[in-house]
């Protein structure tokens, strides 16, 4: 028997392919994702959901589907899936931790570097031709990243990976995570110490109620006036109107952001007025080899949830 599945994304050709050789597949093919009554109407015979982190599926998609088995998602994060709710009523969520640890580390430590040293900000001045002096001494200063501290905040695995790299630039490590962790090159503080302590505040917690405005107005005003906050995890971790708030009144000195309260984020939003920040559209494991090795695992999972076996990554 070929079981029924929804693609509800735009996933590589080769890999919808993929699916087709176990299953009956109907697609949503356009960039944009679709609404929440396109995935309703076509969930309703579904066994298996293939999702992004662009699909929210609650509670009443979940309902209007009785014979799903298996959500897999093409993702790290599952804060777009209602798990409890899902897992409750027997479906197995499958999810893509790991291939895209080290892609996404990079990233995040390519965007402190970027609004440290000011690169981005660099290459407007270049392309405006507002270059107009070959060299002076106090041309775009920014800030050292070697030497400097960095305070992780969440310590899993892309925390870790951050740690790596960290040490190579000969960085001091501090991190504050739910748990103590005994095997990790870093020293453990509690949050206060972190925030006051840190050159680099670097988010790489997990969305759940307990990370939602982890970062507000009152933990901004704990950080260096020196300090920039990273944010490579999930917007909401975020309170962006007390970031706003800490960028006009400079008790920071900048940000970069790859994940946003709303994405994508609006061309009018005040972030995107300061220039000491550094805003990437969502692309932490965006490289060719990760995103096919996230598909390769998301289309894995999926095949074995509907055999009933044990899926490569499940939640
Ligand atoms: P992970 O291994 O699960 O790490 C998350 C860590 O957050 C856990 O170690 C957990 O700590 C910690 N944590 C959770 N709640 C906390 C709290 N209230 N206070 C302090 N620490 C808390 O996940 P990962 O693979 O590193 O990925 C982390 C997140 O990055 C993902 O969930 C996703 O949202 C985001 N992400 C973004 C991109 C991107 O494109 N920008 C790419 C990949 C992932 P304990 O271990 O101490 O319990
Ligand atoms: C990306 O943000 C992911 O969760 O995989």
């Amino acid at each position: 028997m070929k079981y029924k599945v929804l693609i509800t994304f735009n996933l590589f050709k080769e890999y919808v392919n993929k699916v087709k050789e176990f299953a009956e597949v109907e697609l949503w093919d356009k960039e944009t994702p679709p609404d929440k009554n396109w995935i309703i109407e076509h969930a309703r015979d579904k066994d298996g959901l293939l999702v992004s982190l662009t699909n929210k599926i609650d509670k009443e998609i979940i309902d209007s589907s009785p014979n799903l088995k298996v959500i897999s998602t093409l993702s790290v994060g599952y804060d777009h899936i209602d798990i409890n709710y899902a897992k409750n009523r027997g479906i197995r969520i499958g999810y893509t931790p790991e291939v895209l640890t080290e892609t996404t580390a990079d990233l995040i430590f390519g965007i402190m570097m970027a609004v440290a040293r000011r690169i981005v900000e660099g290459d407007r001045i270049v392309r405006n031709g507002e270059w107009k002096i070959p060299w002076t001494p106090d041309f775009l200063l920014g800030y050292d990243i070697h030497g400097k501290t960095m305070g992780i905040i969440g310590m899993g695995r892309i925390g870790r990976a951050l740690v790596r790299r960290a040490k190579g630039f000969n960085m001091r490590v501090i991190y504050y995570s739910r748990t103590r962790k005994e095997d990790v090159d870093a020293e453990y503080v509690d949050l206060d110490t972190l925030l006051s302590q840190s050159d680099f505040v670097v988010l790489t917690v997990d969305l759940n109620p307990s990370t939602y405005h982890l970062i507000n107005e009152e933990r901004l005003r704990k950080m260096k006036r020196t300090a920039f906050l990273i944010n490579g995890s999930r917007g909401k971790v975020v309170d962006e109107k007390a970031l706003v708030k800490a960028l006009e009144e400079k008790w920071i000195a900048g940000a970069a952001l790859d994940v946003f309260e709303e994405e994508p984020i609006s061309k009018d939003h005040p972030l995107l007025k300061f220039n000491n920040i550094v805003l990437t559209p969502h692309i932490g494991s965006a490289t060719y080899d990760t995103r096919y090795k996230m598909a390769e695992i998301a289309v894995e999972n999926l095949r074995r949830g509907l055999e009933g076996k044990p899926m490569i990554y499940e939640v």
